[in-house]
């Protein structure tokens, strides 16, 4: 019983019997003495022990409590309890009397996001060898880790996706996660230690354990650098409190086992500030470079952000020129823009012509952001 909530009940019991003057002296003493007997045995009772659900057994858990022991207790009423939850439990009966509600796991899920995506390999254009490579170290192991138990080897319990922006990296991820299917779980570095200060340690240790509870999963981790750069010294607090998030990182993931069936992903795009720490192995030791698409992928990416569209003598192969330098994110901008250039001339075919002039416009504000970062940079 919260102390508050003594003070208001016992303020609001003296008021009521004060208000009302048909009570006599002797009575209102009774209820005082007895509203005192009642707080006395409230405070005579034990405290409840918070503890751990470490296994049902039938109508019975077995229970950790805070020393450290097991005990095999009974659960009052029709609480439900699975491996894993906080309970109360009395003392004197041991019996688990209230199942507390998981505050941290709500807080982690409105941080990250959940899902179970939906990305074929088939719509993703070019990078073979880059998918070739993922299913084999995440696919595989997440599907069949008999095989690698059998042969004797542990498959690598991370990977990082290094390259420009817009070539496909969250889009492989995505599509690695479907074919395993796998939850997805994904949350941006920067915005870790943005938007949460002082909580970012606490926020990787939760989604690895909700990385866990929702196994067979995967942890996507964009803008990596931003919590394991290598910086040249530690002195703010902001910078401490990056390195602490960069730690804990760290210790997750050398807590887990190559088979379990948890594996992270890791984006960057500026892979030449990484801390080398997390390419030690045992971490992220397998690096897979994202690039931007030579001219067979473009055509396929074009061809893929086309499928739907209504397309008139449109010739893919003599856009390959001008669209050199395009990432496959400039592509799909290409053929959105084309289509917008249709529809501003009431067709509902899109041809060449449009493409041509898309790929200017797409061009013309990659140019402005380029000089936009010049002002700055
Ligand atoms: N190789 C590709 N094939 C097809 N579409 C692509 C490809 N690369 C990028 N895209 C398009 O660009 C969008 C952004 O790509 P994304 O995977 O977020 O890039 P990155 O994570 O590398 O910055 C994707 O959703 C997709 O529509
Ligand atoms: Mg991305």
């Amino acid at each position: 019983m919260n102390i508050m909530k003594v003070r208001k009940d016992s303020k609001d019991f003296y008021k009521d019997v004060q208000n009302d003057p048909s009570q006599n002296e002797t009575q209102l003493l009774k209820n005082s003495l007895n509203y005192m007997k009642a707080e006395l045995n409230k405070f005579k009772e034990l405290p409840l022990l918070v503890s751990e659900v470490k296994k049902v057994v039938g109508s019975k858990v077995i229970i950790k409590v805070p020393n450290g022991s097991n005990f095999l207790v009974n659960v009052s009423g029709d609480i439900k309890v699975v491996v894993g939850d906080s309970v109360l439990v009395e003392q004197r009966s041991l019996t688990v009397v209230q199942k507390l509600e998981d505050s941290k796991s709500f807080d982690v899920e409105s941080f990250v996001i959940v899902e179970k995506p939906k990305v074929l390999w088939e719509e993703i254009g070019g990078l073979e060898d880059q998918i070739r490579e993922l299913r084999e170290v995440i696919e595989l192991p997440l599907l069949k880790p008999e095989l690698f138990r059998n042969v004797g080897i542990d498959p690598p319990k991370g990977v990082l996706l290094h390259g420009p922006p817009g070539t496909g990296k969250t889009m492989v991820a995505k599509a690695v996660a479907t074919s395993s299917n796998s939850t997805f779980i994904e949350f941006v570095g920067s915005e870790l230690v943005q938007k949460f200060i002082g909580e970012g340690a606490k926020l990787v240790k939760d989604i690895f354990k909700l990385a866990r509870e929702r196994a067979p999963s995967i942890i996507f981790i964009d803008e990596v650098d931003a919590i394991a750069s290598e910086r040249v010294d530690v002195g703010t607090s902001g910078e401490r409190e990056v390195q602490r998030t960069f730690m804990q990182l760290l210790t997750e993931i050398d807590g887990f086992n190559s088979l379990d069936n948890v594996k992270v992903i890791a984006a960057t795009n500026r892979f030449d500030i990484l801390d080398q720490a997390i390419l030690r192995p045992g971490r992220f030791d397998r690096l897979i470079e994202v690039p931007m698409p030579e001219n067979k992928s473009r055509l396929n990416i074009f061809k893929i952000h086309s499928k739907r569209m209504n397309l008139s003598d449109v010739e893919f192969e003599n856009l390959l020129e001008k669209t050199e330098g395009f990432s496959g994110a400039d592509i799909k901008a290409v053929c959105t823009e084309a289509g917008y250039f249709a529809i501003r001339e009431n067709r509902n075919k899109v041809f060449h012509e449009d493409f041509v002039n898309a790929v200017e416009k797409v061009n013309g504000s990659n140019g402005e952001d380029q000089e936009y970062l010049g002002m700055f940079g």
